[in-house]
């Protein structure tokens, strides 16, 4: 028999915007946050460039909106978007006096810029590790609220869904046993599913779990065609694909292909500050070898860049460098593209609401459109604290008493041994060859043959690898059924068969629902939304992904 619990509140992640949501759920309950390794352990602690924030008044904001809009691509909801830039500067000052603390210099905090922004306005911490740092200040709050629970190793396994409405969850803890919490509400911040691709900058923790719990109990799941794929990571054979942020760009970064050329002029007039998904192309464009071939070595090249110590700037990426026998200042650093950050996610609302009553998301884990198809640079942890507030707020102002508690059970299924490990990776590679950076019909339709046959055999185990695996293996099938059905290239996701962006047919959301793809038009008239500037088309010859 499962033990019952009942709280006042779940939150599932233990990142940004989960733990700033539970910071403000616990004014009013007791706040149960869940994790499924060891507090800390989220993509937040792994964010180095920054978070992007208009602190220098309107003008400052209404830039910031404008290039959060155009990197979108056409599929940025214009109301999220002002939401995220107006609300930005307070609740980044509200974390500097919970202790943040970001690089000043002369008393003045740093600003750095990234790739498609109109001004420095990325503050940074510790160099290269602004989310640690965000983290650290967040978490240390939470543990003076005595409201809050932090439960370490704990995996969710799915949502208690009562007459069409989340009443609760049921979790794996740490020996094994399975129990349910009945909650007022829950809230999913589980974050983002790079663990879905062979090539990420995520940990291993990030597997999608929020979204497919949401997707299992019937919820609208948006935009999950829109994986955002970081230009630079390390390249080097058997080591992980380390994030080499955007702000090396930022801070004067080039790009060189294998004949030692700089390369983006001819993609964007915003040479290697151009949005992120250009970028990426690029260097698959560049990196492309005929006839099957290993793909050519792509670098990023900071030896001309004098007036800043890179050591200091940039203690983390120096010293992973190091341990591989580079060094920012005298050698070209290989890069490629690899999975970073998903736009799509839960649907949701400004107000973090989903389909479902009781059942919100905030962060990486929600799609409010607020990135359409291609987010900007450092807009992510600004998203986690402004929207991980704002739901916890509609949380208490929605929810009422809890409800009665109902004891359930849960029986176990049968170990499937190391075949789970298999199955990941051979989901990887596949989500990687035919649904990674350049998509066309035949990989896609054979990516979804695929699944579906890894589909009938899962295993039914309730451990976490297994339960992993079945969460990455629902998150690529919604990847791969948005991205067969939209027949453009926007953003994100260019297919080779249909290169050029199709606003006449979709400028819209795809929005899943148990199974059912259909199409839901973007909120803000055209005529607000800013263009793009022109650039170079993107690639029609698929090179190999691999
Ligand atoms: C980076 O530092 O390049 C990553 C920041 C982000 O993903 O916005």
């Amino acid at each position: 028999m499962a033990i019952t619990e009942v709280v006042d509140f779940v939150v599932v992640g233990a990142g940004i915007a989960g733990l700033r949501a539970a910071i403000e759920l616990a004014r009013a309950g007791r706040v149960l946050v869940l994790t499924k390794e060891e507090l800390g352990e989220s993509n937040t602690q792994y964010a180095q460039g920054g978070i992007a924030v208009a602190l220098e008044g309107e003008e400052d904001v209404a830039l910031h909106l404008q290039d959060t809009v155009v990197a979108g691509d056409g599929l940025v909801e214009r109301e999220v978007a002002e939401i995220l830039v107006q609300e930005g500067p307070e609740r980044v000052l509200e974390l500097l006096t919970w202790g943040a603390n970001f690089d000043r210099k002369d008393g003045e905090l740093m600003r750095t810029r990234e790739g498609a922004h109109s001004r420095s306005r990325i503050l940074h911490a510790n160099g290269d590790a602004t989310g640690r740092e965000i983290g650290r200040a967040l978490l240390e709050h939470a543990r003076m609220q005595p409201q809050i629970e932090l439960r370490e190793y704990t995996t969710s396994l799915d949502l208690i869904v009562e007459d069409g409405i989340v009443r609760g969850i049921t979790m794996l803890r740490p020996h094994g046993e399975i129990s349910e919490a009945y909650a007022r509400a829950v809230l999913l911040a589980s974050g983002g599913a790079g663990q879905v691709y062979s090539e990420t900058t995520n940990p291993l923790v990030a597997t999608g779990d929020g979204i497919a719990m949401a997707d299992r109990a019937g919820a609208e799941i948006a935009d999950m065609e829109f994986y955002q794929f970081h230009p630079t990571a390390l390249s080097l054979p058997g080591v992980p694909r380390f994030l080499l942020s955007e702000a090396l760009r930022g801070e004067g970064a080039y790009l060189l292909n294998s004949r030692m050329e700089r390369f983006m002029q001819r993609y964007h007039p915003q040479l290697e500050l151009a949005p992120r998904d250009v970028v990426a192309r690029a260097i698959t464009q560049e990196g492309f070898a005929p006839g099957g071939a290993a793909p050519l070595p792509v670098y990023l090249d900071m030896r001309h860049v004098t007036g800043i110590d890179l050591t200091a700037r940039f203690p983390g990426i120096s010293w992973f460098l190091r341990q591989n026998g580079l060094d920012l200042k005298l050698d070209l650093i290989p890069v490629r593209p690899a999975a970073h950050y998903l736009m799509g996610g839960v649907h949701t609302g400004i107000d973090g609401h989903s389909s479902l009553p009781r059942l919100y998301a905030a962060g990486e884990a929600a799609c409010t459109g607020v990135h359409g198809a291609n987010r900007l640079a450092s807009n992510s942890l600004l998203e986690g604290l402004v929207f991980g507030a704002r739901a916890a707020k509609f949380m208490l102002e929605e929810t009422e008493i809890a409800p009665g508690v109902d004891g359930r059970d849960l029986i176990a299924g049968l170990h499937p041994g190391a075949l789970v490990d298999a199955q990941r990776t051979r989901l990887q590679s596949l989500m990687w060859r035919h649904a990674g950076l350049l998509r066309d019909r035949d990989g896609l339709r054979s990516a979804a043959a695929e699944l579906a046959e890894m589909g009938e055999r899962l295993p039914s185990a309730v451990e976490r690898p297994a339960i992993e695996l079945k969460n990455l293996h629902t998150v690529a099938s919604l990847i791969v059924q948005a991205a067969l059905g939209r027949e453009e290239s926007r953003g994100a996701h260019f297919r080779n068969d249909f290169p050029r962006r199709d606003d006449l047919h979709y400028r819209k959301h795809s929005v899943i629902r148990e199974g059912d793809l259909s199409w839901v038009a973007v909120s803000s008239a055209p005529a607000e939304l800013a263009e793009r500037p022109a650039g170079k088309p993107q690639p029609q010859s698929p090179p190999s992904p691999r």
